[in-house]
């Protein structure tokens, strides 16, 4: 079994019988979706699939999983995702996949949010993964040239033929190559305010349970005063 697998199988113990789970997007979520699916067929389980991303719901409606979108909802008893840098303060980088602003808004109405990754996403400070920035493309240029002036290394993103790349909601991702980020929550404020910028990939002070997989085992770590 691998790394991703193991997580993603151990993080869906944390799902009882009648809830509706937030369904994650990536390489890791991909095991934690399929287990779902087998939940449901092999152990009779009932489960609301809520998914952050188009690939998603592909996957869950082809495992049989019954799916209801964030609007249908109260609530989301528990999402589980996976993430591409988590700081010693368990602080998030998210979107490598695109998903986020999915994947933020299904987080924001969840009641645990559980991110599932191998030990390579844990680090000390963010910023060596690229920062994801999802933008409406009309004024993308502009917002490029101010991420330039401000010395953020920005790239738009482009897909394998080359275009610049489309999310779920038809928007553009530009990566920020920062290197370090010194004080995420000054940077997520500032995203915020930027007129253009639909989300970022900063996912701060949102996550309850970190699984981490190393080759002894998963470890699963509480930020301080989560549950
Ligand atoms: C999707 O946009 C991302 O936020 C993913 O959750 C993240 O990139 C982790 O993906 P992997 O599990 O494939 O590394």
């Amino acid at each position: 079994m691998n790394l991703k697998q193991m997580v993603g199988i151990e993080a869906t113990k944390f799902i009882e019988d009648g809830m509706i789970v937030g369904l994650g997007t990536g390489s890791t979520a991909y095991y934690m979706v399929e287990e779902v699916g087998r939940l449901i067929r092999e152990e009779g389980l009932s489960i609301t699939g809520v998914t952050t991303s188009n690939a998603t719901k592909e996957q869950a409606e082809k495992l049989g999983i019954p799916l209801k979108t964030i609007d249908e909802v109260s609530h989301v008893d528990v999402t589980i995702d996976g993430a591409d840098e988590i700081s010693a303060d368990f602080q998030g980088i998210k979107g490598g996949g695109a998903a986020l602003l999915f994947e933020k808004i299904v987080a924001t109405y969840s009641n645990k949010v559980i991110w599932i990754v191998d030990h390579s996403k844990m680090v000390e400070h963010l910023g060596a993964f690229p920062l994801p920035v999802e933008v409406i493309p009309y004024g993308s240029q502009q917002i490029m040239r101010i991420f330039n002036e401000k010395n953020y290394h920005p790239v738009l993103r482009t897909n394998e033929n080359g275009e610049y790349l489309r999310t779920d909601s038809n928007n553009y991702i530009i990566d920020l190559h920062l290197e370090t980020i010194t004080d995420p929550h000054a940077l997520a404020n500032e995203l915020d305010k930027m007129v253009g910028v639909v989300e970022h990939g900063l996912f701060l002070d949102m996550v309850n349970t970190v699984i981490v997989g190393y080759d002894d085992g998963p470890r699963i770590l509480t930020p301080q005063g989560q549950k």
